[in-house]
C-alpha cells in the first residue's frame, strides 16, 4: 500500500513510518516542522537528539535500504494539500499534522486562535483534497481520548445507542473535551463524519490515549530515534515524571493525582494505527477506534516513576502541586475498547518494562536534560486568559532563563 503520513517528522509520525517501511509499504511524508520551532519556542528541545529531515531519509536509506518521499508544506495550504494527493494518489492517508499540546493552546487567546484554525482548516483541507483528489483513499484520522472528557459513565468507542422520549437512536457519544486543543479535535470528528456522509468516504477516527516511550523495534540506532519531549507544555505528565526523577526534581503529580487516562505504548500506538491501516474502512463508513491499552491515574504513574528510579539508584521524592488544568482530581473512568482486538490487537510491551527503557536512554542523554532543567515545571494556568507572563518569566534572565542551544550541541536546529 502507499500511505501517506502528515506530520511525519513528530513523536508517532516518525516511528509509523518506520513501521509501516518494515511491514512492506511505500511511505510518503508531508511535515511544517512546527513541532521543533514551537518546542524551542517555549525554551526546551527533545530529550533524544534529532537530525534535520533530511538525515533521517539519509539514515533510513542507510540502515533499512528503503526511500520515504518527502514534501514540506503546510495542512492549512489547500493548493499544496491537494497537489500532493494528485501526484501521490496515497491508498491510505494518516493524519497526524496538528499541533498537539493542550498546555499550548491555554498559553493565551492567539495560541488558542491559532491551534483552532490551524488543525481545523488543515483538516477540512484535506477532506476537501481528498474529495476531488483520491476519493478512493482510506482516511486514518488522529483524533484524542480527550474529546470524551471524564463522564460518569462508560465511554463507547464513538456512538452509543439511546432511548430518549419513547423513541430510539445510534447517536455519536456527547464530548466534553478540557482544553481548546481537545476541542479542536472534536471539530475534526464532526467534520470527518460529515464528508464522508455527504462524499462516501472512507474514515477511521482514532481516539489516541496517551502515548508513551522512546523506543519501537523499528529504532535501532540513534539517527533513528524519535522526539521525546518533557516541558510542561510539550512533555506527557509520564515524560515529565522520568525527566524529573533523573534531574532529582521532585515527582509532581498534579493535584489530588486522582485523574485517570487511557494510555498505549508506542509500539503499541504503531501497531493499532498499522491495523487500521491495513483493514481500511468501507466506502461510506465513519468509525472510530479508541486507542488505549489500560488505564492510570496520575498517582499509579508517579508511584511507578518513583519504584523503578530508586531501583536505578536514583532517590526521588512525590510532591503535588495545585492543579494548573481545571479537570475532575478524581473520577469514574471506564472507556470501552473492543474495535482494535476484533482486529487482531495484542498488547506488546507494559508500563514498567516500557518506563524502564524509557530511564535508559534519559539518563544517557541526561545532559541535554540537565540544560533545560527549568521547564518541566507548570507556568500555564488553565484559569488565566493570559500566559505569557508566567512563561516569558522563565525566557527573560533570572536563575531560570535558558541558554540558547548551540547548533552543534541541537541537531533538530539542522535546517530541513
Ligand atoms: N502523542 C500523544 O500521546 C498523542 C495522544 C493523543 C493524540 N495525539 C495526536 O496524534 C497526532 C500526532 O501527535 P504527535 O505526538 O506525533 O505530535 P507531534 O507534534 O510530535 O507531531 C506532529 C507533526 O505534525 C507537524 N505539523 C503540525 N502542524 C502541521 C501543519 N499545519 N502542516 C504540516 N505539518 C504540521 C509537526 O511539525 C510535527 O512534526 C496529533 O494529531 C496529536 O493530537 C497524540
Amino acid at each position: 500500500m502507499k500511505v501517506l503520513i502528515t506530520g511525519i517528522d513528530g513523536y508517532s509520525g516518525w516511528p509509523l513510518a518506520l513501521h509501516l517501511l518494515r511491514r512492506g509499504h511505500e511511505v510518503v511524508g508531508i511535515d511544517n516542522f512546527v513541532t521543533r520551532k514551537r518546542v524551542k519556542e517555549v525554551g526546551s528541545w527533545s530529550a533524544t537528539p534529532i537530525g534535520s529531515f533530511a538525515k533521517r531519509q539519509e539514515a533510513v536509506d542507510r540502515l533499512l535500504g528503503k526511500k520515504i518521499t518527502f514534501y514540506k508544506g503546510d495542512m492549512t495550504k489547500f493548493p499544496f494539500v491537494v497537489d500532493v494527493l494528485r501526484r501521490e494518489k496515497p491508498d491510505t492517508i494518516v493524519h497526524l499534522a496538528e499541533q498537539r499540546s493542550a498546555p499550548y493552546s491555554m498559553i493565551d487567546v492567539d495560541h488558542a486562535v491559532r491551534t483552532q484554525v490551524e488543525n481545523i482548516t488543515g483538516t477540512l483541507h484535506l477532506l476537501y483534497a481528498i474529495r476531488e483528489a483520491t476519493p478512493e483513499s482510506h482516511l486514518v484520522k488522529m483524533g484524542t481520548m480527550g474529546e470524551y472528557g471524564t463522564p460518569n459513565v462508560d465511554i463507547p468507542e464513538g456512538f452509543f445507542e439511546i432511548d430518549y422520549n419513547g423513541k430510539h437512536d445510534r447517536l455519536p457519544f456527547p464530548r466534553q473535551a478540557g482544553s481548546w486543543y481537545h476541542w479542536s479535535k472534536v471539530f475534526d470528528s464532526g467534520d470527518v463524519m460529515f464528508a464522508t456522509k455527504i462524499w462516501n468516504l472512507k474514515s477511521t477516527d482514532v481516539m489516541q490515549g496517551i502515548i508513551y516511550g522512546t523506543r519501537t523495534p523499528e529504532i535501532t540506532d540513534d539517527a533513528l530515534l524519535t522526539r521525546f519531549d518533557f516541558d510542561e507544555t510539550w512533555g506527557t505528565a509520564l515524560n515529565r515524571f522520568a525527566v524529573e526523577a533523573v534531574l532529582g526534581l521532585p515527582i509532581t503529580p498534579y493535584g489530588k493525582g486522582g485523574q485517570v487516562r487511557g494510555f498505549i505504548a508506542l509500539e503499541d500506538s504503531m501497531q493499532s494505527l498499522r491495523l487500521a491501516v491495513e483493514n481500511p474502512a468501507k466506502s461510506g463508513e465513519y468509525r472510530v477506534f479508541n486507542q488505549f491499552d489500560a488505564a492510570y491515574t496520575i498517582n499509579d504513574l508517579a508511584e511507578l516513576t518513583h519504584r523503578v528510579a530508586r531501583d536505578l539508584g536514583l532517590n526521588p521524592r512525590i510532591e503535588h502541586p495545585p492543579d494548573p488544568r481545571v479537570e475532575a482530581e478524581q473520577h469514574y473512568y471506564n472507556p470501552i475498547h473492543e474495535n482494535l482486538p476484533a482486529l487482531g490487537y495484542k498488547r506488546s510491551r507494559n508500563l514498567e518494562e516500557v518506563l524502564r527503557e524509557i530511564f535508559k536512554d534519559l539518563i544517557r542523554f541526561r545532559r541535554r536534560l540537565e540544560k533545560r532543567r527549568h521547564v518541566v515545571m507548570p507556568t500555564v494556568d488553565w484559569r488565566q486568559g493570559d500566559n505569557t507572563a508566567s512563561l516569558g518569566a522563565r525566557h527573560s534572565g533570572g536563575p531560570a532563563a535558558p541558554t540558547p542551544p548551540t547548533a552543534s550541541e541541537d541537531p533538530s536546529r539542522t535546517p530541513a
